[in-house]
């Protein structure tokens, strides 16, 4: 794969969602450190603060941070204000804050699952259709997509989650091809386990994030993918192995053996 990735965002604008920690973290410290400028999201305004003062010491780059909670349904057209009135061309637009819920989908609160198609599966979309036509018309920009190698099958114990990952790879495929004579490229990343924050928030068991990679390769995986063109990538060799394997087994037999793994009441 081209890893030609390092100039391509210098002197550009990037706006990052769930910037203040895991992957999200790891896209801004390797944007940054290439000569990206950044506008950095999350509802944790301390942590955006702090890394703003250190990705600007340390890159001399400019770095705009916008608190915001994406479990609001305005907070990407507050997002999208914030830019527009700073007079920010946003060149590559990360769609990347997300959490899952782990559990039996009859026990998780409703609202937490509704919160979690709002932010995995409704401000993707919102922020894509706010910042696109602007590349459309500048005839460039990319857009990464979040997905997650749960897209691929069903994952019993983390159904909503998976479903929310499922829905951004097609939806990031789909639109990759509608922008393709755009000059706008659109790339699903689509990591496996990976070690950040998002198994204690997820409340998901040691078991499941056996093997994890680090955030830092997945974010450089994901910036490389993007680079080259490619709709989607999935991180990590030992990960396309599992996606083709599941593809060639039945569907039946595929969900099984997720719950097995994943159940709760297992020890
Ligand atoms: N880690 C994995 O194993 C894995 C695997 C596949 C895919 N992914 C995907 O990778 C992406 C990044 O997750 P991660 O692993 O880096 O997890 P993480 O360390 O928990 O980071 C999640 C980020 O999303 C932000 N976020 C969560 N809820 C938000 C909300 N309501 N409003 C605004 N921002 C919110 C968090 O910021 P605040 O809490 O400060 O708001 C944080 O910056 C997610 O889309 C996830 O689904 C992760």
């Amino acid at each position: 794969m081209s890893t030609d990735w390092k100039p391509r965002w210098q002197g550009k604008w990037v706006l990052i969602t769930g910037a203040s920690a895991g992957i999200g973290l790891e896209l801004a410290k390797l944007l940054a450190a290439n000569g990206a400028d950044l506008v950095l999201t999350a509802r944790r305004t301390d942590r955006l603060q702090q890394m703003a003062a250190d990705l600007k010491s340390a890159h001399n780059v400019q770095i705009e941070i916008c608190p915001a909670d994406l479990t609001q349904p305005e907070a990407p057209q507050q997002i999208y204000n914030f830019t527009t009135a700073k007079k920010l061309e946003i060149e590559f637009l990360i769609n990347n804050a997300g959490f899952g819920a782990f559990g039996y989908a009859h026990e998780i609160p409703a609202e937490k699952m509704l919160e979690m198609i709002q932010v995995n599966c409704s401000a993707v979309v919102h922020l894509t259709r706010l910042y696109v036509p602007a590349m459309v018309t500048r005839r460039h920009g990319d857009v990464m997509i979040v997905a997650s190698l749960a897209a691929f099958q069903p994952l019993p114990f983390n159904s909503v989650y998976a479903a929310t990952k499922a829905f951004d790879l097609l939806f990031a495929e789909g639109i990759a091809e509608e922008l393709r004579p755009s000059g706008v490229n659109v790339c699903a990343l689509c990591p496996g386990s990976t070690n950040t924050e998002f198994q204690k928030v997820a409340d998901q068991p040691d078991r499941v994030f056996r093997s994890a990679e680090t955030a830092e390769k997945v974010a450089r995986v994901g910036l490389e993918a993007m680079a080259a063109g490619k709709s989607y990538i999935i991180s990590g060799f030992m990960n396309n192995v599992m996606k083709e394997s599941q593809r060639l087994a039945p569907r039946s037999l595929v969900s099984r053996m997720a719950a097995n793994m994943m159940r709760p009441d297992k020890s």
